[in-house]
């Protein structure tokens, strides 16, 4: 297994409630998230479309996708409402 190190942001960017959009080349787009003083990356295309979680509802653990309203949580990045 190969190991990737890259630098996404700095945490300062990265308030409680406001997911931040990264891009780096050769990955996908992503989203960076603070949840009480943890980080959490995501891939930042919603399951169901090509919505950008970044653009949704972050509340806590759980991000909400800006055009159904389906939701993952952020933690393990589990969709856990439909139609993710
Ligand atoms: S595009 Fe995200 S719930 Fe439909």
């Amino acid at each position: 297994m190969t190991e990737l190190l890259v630098r996404l942001c700095r945490v300062e960017e990265v308030s409680g409630g406001e997911p931040v959009a990264v891009n780096v080349e050769s990955l996908p787009p992503l989203a960076v998230y603070n949840v009480d003083g943890e980080y959490f990356v995501t891939d930042n295309t919603c399951t169901h479309g090509s919505a950008m979680l970044t653009d949704g509802f972050q509340e806590d653990a759980t991000i909400e996708c800006p055009f159904h309203g389906g939701a993952f949580d952020i933690r393990t990045g589990a969709a856990t409402v439909f139609p993710c």
